[in-house]
This record gives C-alpha cells, sequence and structure tokens, in this order.
C-alpha cells in the first residue's frame, strides 16, 4: 500500500512511466504502455509531455530508464521539430492571407471590369465581314472576323494576343489598352468565340504570326464563352491521353491543329480523285448502302432487318458498277464500305470510304496502267495545290512521290520472295502456294521493298468469286492488290469474269445461291465485255500520303470493332 502512494506521488512529480522498445515498439501503433510500448524516445515525449518517465528496453535486458545524453537528444529533436512546424504554420498562414488578398483584389476587378463596356467607333469605316484565308487579300481595310480562341497570351494589363480559328485559317489579334479591360477579355478562355473588328496590317521582319500579318483590334465581342479551370479545353484534351478516351472526345480533338489538318487533306485528296476521273471521262454514280448480296464473303457481312427480310451494309459498290457499264461507260463511285472484321488492326475500320471504278473493253495490264495513273496524278494534282503540299509536308515531311512504273510482283514470286528473305508464320514454316499471304508478312515484304507494289496473279482459291482466271495459268486469278509501304495493301482489284456459264458455276463453287444475283449475271446475258475495276481504301491512302499511323486517325468519327460513337 505504502509502495503504491510512493509511486503514485512520483507519478504526479515526475509524470507518467512511459515505455520504450526499440526492436518491437512501435510509434503508430503503440501507446506508450508497457504491453504497448513506443518504438522511440522522441515519440514518448512528442505523445504524453516532457516530464514522463522513460523506460527504454533495446535488448533482451529488459526495461531500463533512460540516459541522460539519450534523453536530451530526444527533447533537443522536439524542440527543432515543434519549430519546424511552428514555422510552417505561420507561413501557411501568411500565405493563406495572402491568397486571401488576392482573391479579393481579383473579384475586385471583375467587379471594375464588369463596369468596362466597349463601344464601336462608329466613325470608323463599315468593318467587311470576311473569312481569315480571305486575310491577306483584305489587308488595311477595316474588317470582321469570326471564330474560335486557339490560343491566348496575355502580356501585362494593357495587351492580349488572341490567335483565332475560323476553319479556313489562323489570324492573330492584338488587344490593347480598354479592349483588354472588359470582364469578357480578362476571364477569356481558349475555344471561346469571339468577333473581332479591326484592320489586317503585314508584320515587319522578323516577327512570326500565321500568314504573316495581324489584326488590331479596335472592338471585340464575346459570342460564347468556353469553360476555363478543370472543365477547360487543354485539360481535356492532352497529347498523352489514352487513345480510346481521345475517341471518345474525338469531337474536341478534331479542333487540334494536327487533326483538323488530317481533315483538310483529305477534303482535298478527294477533291483530286474526283478531278483525276473527271478529266479521265469517267462517270460518277451512287449506289446503295443497303443491299441482299455479299461481294466479298459472308463472313464480314453486317446484317439487319429491312422490313422483315435479312439485308446487309455494303461491302463493296463493285457489282453495281458493273452494271453501269453498258449505259455509262467507265464509272466510279465514292462510297461508304461496311466489314464487320474480325482483326482488330491499325489498317481496318467497320465503316470506311471506299473510292471504286469500273471499266469495260480492257485488258488486265490496261487495268493496271490505269490504276497507276490514278495513283500517280492524284499525287501531282495535290502537291500542285500549294495550300494542301503545305499541309502534307506538316504531316509527312518526308513524303516523296511514287516514281512509275510500280513494280509488278506476282503472288508466286511473293512467295518466293518472303523464302528468301526468312520471311515465315507464326509456326517457323514458309508460306506456300495456295496461302493467303497476311498482314504481318505482306507488311513485312511491302516495307523491305519500299516502294509501291502491284502484287498480282493471286490463286482464285483465295479470292472472291467474280475474279476472271489468268489464260496463261488457270490456277491464278487476274487480281492485284496494290502495297504501299508503312501500310500494306491500298487497293485491290481485278478483271471480272465474263462468261456466264464460268460464273454461275463460281458460285456454286462458293454455295452462294444465284438468285438474288440475276441482275449481276445478266450482265454476261445481255452483251458480255472484258472489263476489270478496283476498290481503294481511302482512309488508307491517307494514311501512306499523310504517314499516319493508323487508319482511325483518318476518317472524321471512326468505326471499328467495339467502337460505334461518338
Ligand atoms: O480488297 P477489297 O476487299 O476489294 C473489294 O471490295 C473489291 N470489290 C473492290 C473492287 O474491285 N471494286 O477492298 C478494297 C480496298 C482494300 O484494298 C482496302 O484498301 C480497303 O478497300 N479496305 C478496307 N479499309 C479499311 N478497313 C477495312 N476493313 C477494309 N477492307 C478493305
Amino acid at each position: 500500500m505504502a509502495s503504491e502512494i510512493v509511486e503514485k506521488a512520483k507519478e504526479l512529480f515526475i509524470g507518467e512511466t512511459v515505455y520504450v522498445d526499440e526492436v518491437a515498439g512501435s510509434d503508430e501503433a503503440g501507446n506508450g504502455t508497457q504491453s504497448a510500448p513506443f518504438k522511440s524516445a522522441l515519440k514518448a515525449l512528442e505523445a504524453k509531455g516532457e516530464s514522463v518517465k522513460i523506460l527504454v528496453k533495446k535488448d533482451e535486458e529488459g526495461f531500463k530508464e533512460i540516459s541522460g545524453a539519450a534523453l536530451k537528444k530526444a527533447k533537443k529533436t522536439l524542440a527543432e521539430q515543434q519549430r519546424k512546424k511552428q514555422k510552417q504554420e505561420e507561413q501557411k498562414l501568411k500565405q493563406d492571407e495572402e491568397l486571401k488578398k488576392k482573391a479579393e483584389e481579383e473579384a475586385k476587378a471583375l467587379e471594375y471590369a464588369k463596369s468596362v463596356v466597349l463601344t464601336e467607333d462608329t466613325s470608323l469605316p463599315k468593318a467587311e465581314k470576311i473569312k481569315i484565308k480571305q486575310g491577306v487579300a483584305s489587308r488595311g481595310k477595316r474588317v470582321k472576323v469570326s471564330g474560335w480562341v486557339h490560343r491566348l497570351r496575355v502580356q501585362g494589363k494593357d495587351m492580349m494576343f488572341v490567335i483565332i480559328r475560323d476553319g479556313t485559317g489562323f489570324l492573330q489579334c492584338v488587344l490593347t489598352g480598354k479592349l483588354c479591360h472588359t470582364f469578357d477579355a480578362v476571364t477569356l478562355t481558349v475555344e471561346s468565340t469571339i468577333t473581332v473588328y479591326g484592320v489586317i496590317n503585314a508584320l515587319p521582319e522578323g516577327k512570326t504570326a500565321p500568314d504573316h500579318h495581324e489584326l488590331v483590334v479596335d472592338y471585340w465581342q464575346l459570342v460564347g464563352k468556353a469553360p476555363g479551370g478543370d472543365d477547360a479545353f487543354n485539360n481535356k484534351v492532352t497529347p498523352d491521353a489514352e487513345p480510346s478516351y481521345l475517341l471518345d472526345n474525338r469531337h474536341l480533338v478534331l479542333r487540334g491543329e494536327t487533326a483538323s489538318a488530317v481533315l483538310k487533306a483529305r477534303a482535298e485528296v478527294i477533291k483530286a480523285f474526283r478531278a483525276h476521273y473527271e478529266s479521265r471521262g469517267y462517270t460518277e454514280v451512287t449506289p446503295p448502302c443497303m443491299v441482299q448480296t455479299q461481294v466479298e464473303g459472308g463472313s464480314t457481312l453486317f446484317e439487319f432487318n429491312y422490313y422483315g427480310q435479312t439485308a446487309y451494309l455494303t461491302q463493296s459498290s463493285q457489282l453495281y458498277l458493273e452494271t453501269c457499264l453498258p449505259s455509262l461507260g467507265d464509272v466510279f463511285c465514292l462510297a461508304e464500305s461496311y466489314r464487320a472484321e474480325k482483326s482488330h488492326t491499325r489498317r481496318h475500320l467497320s465503316e470506311y470510304s471506299h473510292l471504286e471504278a469500273e471499266m469495260a473493253f480492257i485488258s488486265f495490264d490496261e487495268m493496271l496502267e490505269k490504276l497507276e495513273d490514278l495513283i500517280c496524278d492524284v499525287i501531282e494534282r495535290v502537291l500542285a495545290d500549294e495550300p494542301t503540299r503545305k499541309l502534307i509536308e506538316q504531316l509527312n515531311p518526308d513524303f516523296k512521290p511514287p516514281s512509275r512504273p510500280f513494280m509488278r510482283m506476282k503472288y508466286a514470286d511473293a512467295i518466293e520472295y518472303l523464302k528468301a528473305n526468312d520471311i515465315k508464320k507464326d509456326d517457323g514454316t514458309f508460306y506456300e502456294f495456295g496461302e493467303d499471304i497476311p498482314e504481318a508478312p505482306e507488311r513485312a515484304m511491302t516495307d523491305k521493298i519500299n516502294r509501291p507494289i502491284f502484287l498480282t496473279h493471286f490463286p482464285h482459291e483465295i479470292k472472291a468469286f467474280y475474279m476472271q482466271k489468268s489464260p496463261e495459268d488457270r490456277r491464278v486469278t487476274e487480281s492485284v492488290d496494290v502495297l504501299m509501304p508503312g501500310v500494306g495493301e491500298i487497293v485491290g482489284g481485278s478483271m471480272r469474269m465474263d462468261n456466264r456459264e464460268e460464273l454461275l458455276e463460281a458460285y456454286k463453287r462458293e454455295g452462294i445461291d444465284p438468285a438474288p444475283y440475276y441482275w449481276y449475271t445478266d450482265q454476261r446475258k445481255y452483251g458480255t465485255s472484258p472489263h476489270g475495276g478496283y476498290g481503294l481504301g481511302v482512309e488508307r491512302f491517307l494514311a501512306w500520303l499523310l504517314n499516319r499511323y493508323t487508319v482511325r486517325d483518318c476518317q472524321l468519327y471512326p468505326r471499328f470493332t467495339g467502337r460505334c460513337t461518338p
């Protein structure tokens, strides 16, 4: 009893006894009792105050009172820690005060900005509404231009450089003085829409801006404000974002300089294709996309319910083009084709733009020449147009137009090439005559040869039912794939069977019911002719020309396995 009282008195005088086990204790989980000791004396002081009695266990020997030196060291460290903490707290307080002051100042400035109102100076000449591409021709006159804020640079309180974009180009606008003081000016964000008024002046040598000029703004209006903060455009669309995130946000990605350059180049390339066909006397037709026949095998058909009947999205307009020859002569079309592709590769889409042409009374060699003419002429046309040449240079600075003639290589020789170059199947064996050459070896060969190749004369077993057999070797067809470095196949074409009996045989061989194809078969009944044609995948052509990694970058809103949005 007496000893308990002495202990209690000691505790009151010296403070509580705290246990520290340097081996098995824990500063996080312990509470300083003998059964749950702390790990460090520092923690003991921190938790229980400086007047505690500390018993320390270092080894098997059990708890002993802390040494004077160790206690001094722990107290010193604690004091340092407390000093640091206090300093941090003081700093934080100061920072918070500064932030508060800044926020108050900003709020005041915004309040003031709300009172700044711009009015158009009616003594100035009336501004003429122009698109940015008319800028050079409109220099010196007062103009009015509307667009999206592409980039924004604030220089002090009295100067802002705003680059606007309207789809026809980019224009640097300079805002000074009061023009920078309105609420809309101080809160302006990238992707907001504005209308600016003023005069476009050429820039002196040494200064850079799009078209080497800038619009000196005398009046402007906000049309629609885009969000700032986390939702700001530049926080939403970042180049290092996941591809699927970027595809979900394709509507915003399209505003970027690369994506919009691809789409502009695409429009120009399509224009050039049409101009080529126009100059060579072809007629453009518009075949249906909803069909009840297949062209390129049943396995890639997209099926749908057409008023209770089975119908498909077209794989190719070829069969319809063939029916146009007797009335329109050589024809072409640019239509969407659909493939329920199982292959998830960078060159396969589920919907793609298919440029197809069909020509009557030609030989296979003539068809190859026409194909070569198409590709080379279109490249010449796009390069001859200065803005398009610049777009190609921006996207694919190393592009060199292909030289004629393209290399011609028979399928049988490709099989030998693969063997000679040790290009094998996954199982380590070589490809043999009669086997399909898949994408990987085809690409390996094309990249190695590094020039356009007309790969011809494929065995009929691996090609579509309608292909004409070669008169010299009945095992193979008069068929061609155009292979381009970096992409592989961009065109598939052939001469078509022009003999009715042979075609009926081919339907049978492929297990195709000839009944729904009566209109196609009839071409061989009502005045047959040697004829042939091809289909070019526009996105693959663009991936080659613009050096894009995937065809998905060459479509407005790509459709491929698993993606049908936005
Ligand atoms: O080789 P394909 O399947 O040929 C035809 O459809 C023929 N009926 C064309 C014709 O002779 N009129 O396809 C032709 C081209 C391919 O070379 C390729 O460029 C493109 O169409 N293509 C695709 N492009 C993107 N994604 C896909 N899933 C494609 N499938 C074919």
